[in-house]
């Protein structure tokens, strides 16, 4: 089945494999994934807003953008199981708030949007708003995002993750991604909390990693392992599981994969962002701590 030779294939945890192809998505899928063989998408494509890349040029015309991802999400839909999950994550720019919801209604018909997930990377609490909670003493404000210097705009602090399934159906491993519960006497109260861990909801605090310099982050448009961690976990760990990220970057979904100690494929354009996730992998891979953050 496979016509082009992965740039690299590593072995990994659990008698594991991540293979990495040098290629474009579209002819990659086509040429590489048997049909009804993937588990899980986690990817996030460029957002057609002039990002740098390294070879990628991310100024195409809208329709053009949209007639693309089109064709890769009917590929992935090829590829994916028909109880698979596809997470896409998509963010918007200042002068430009259509973006996400222009991609995800044009997926609409193709597949079930089962969640919307807002993935929030910054985030600040006055202190009276959460006057209950003892653990918050004083007002405070956690992550990292871009400043944006107008008068017209807030600074942007989110971006979306369109989960999106065939028939609407997945059951789900909420717990693999819970809290514990603030109130500790809603444990056994309820018939469905059984032990002190909660639904997280669909508001996800996930830090980018401070980062000193610039080359401790070569990607213009990462994002943090913690993200594919959550949904490949949200979808539910299980043998012999594949998982697909169609536009790589350097990595960040392969590293979640091979920590969780799953199967991964990814797609790359660009060599060096190939070479970056190899390098990644390859480093010692440290299992996930808990999940609470
Ligand atoms: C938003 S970035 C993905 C970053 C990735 N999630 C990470 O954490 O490193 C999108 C990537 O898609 C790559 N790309 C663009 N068009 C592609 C195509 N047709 N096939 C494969 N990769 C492509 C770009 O080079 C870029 O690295």
């Amino acid at each position: 089945m496979s016509n082009l030779s992965p740039y690299k294939i590593i072995n990994s945890k659990n008698a594991s494999t991540l293979k990495f192809f040098h290629n474009d998505c579209l002819n990659g899928m086509k040429n590489n994934i048997v049909s009804d063989s993937i588990d899980v998408v986690v990817t996030s494509p460029p957002y057609n807003i002039c990002i740098n890349y390294n070879t990628y040029r991310d100024d195409l015309p809208r329709k053009a953008y949209l007639d693309k991802l089109k064709r890769v999400s009917l590929e992935i839909k090829r590829v994916l199981k028909d109880n698979g999950s596809y997470f896409l994550n998509v963010g918007n720019k200042p002068t430009d708030q259509w973006i996400a919801w222009d991609v995800v209604s044009m997926l609409r018909g193709e597949f079930v949007l089962q969640n919307v997930i807002h993935w929030i990377k910054s985030i600040a609490i006055n202190k009276p708003e959460v006057r209950g909670c003892s653990n918050i003493i004083e007002d405070i404000a956690v992550g990292h995002f871009k400043p944006i210097v107008s008068k017209r705009f807030l600074n942007d602090c989110h971006e979306y993750i369109f989960h999106f399934t065939k028939d609407g159906n997945r059951v789900l491993d909420k717990l693999s991604v819970g809290v514990p519960y603030q109130d500790k006497s809603n444990i056994g109260r309820w018939k469905t909390a059984k032990q002190d861990r909660r639904d997280r909801g669909n508001t996800w605090f996930i830090p980018y990693d401070t980062i000193q310099k610039r080359k401790d982050r070569p990607h213009p448009a990462s994002f943090p392992v913690r993200l594919p961690e959550m949904c490949i976990k949200l979808h539910g760990l299980k043998d012999n599981m594949v998982i697909l990220d169609p536009f790589m970057g350097i990595g960040s979904t392969a590293v979640a994969s091979s920590r969780l100690g799953v199967s991964f494929i990814g797609f790359e354009i660009d060599k060096e962002y190939i070479d970056e996730t190899i390098l990644r992998v390859g480093s010692k891979v440290e299992p996930f701590n808990d999940m609470v953050m």
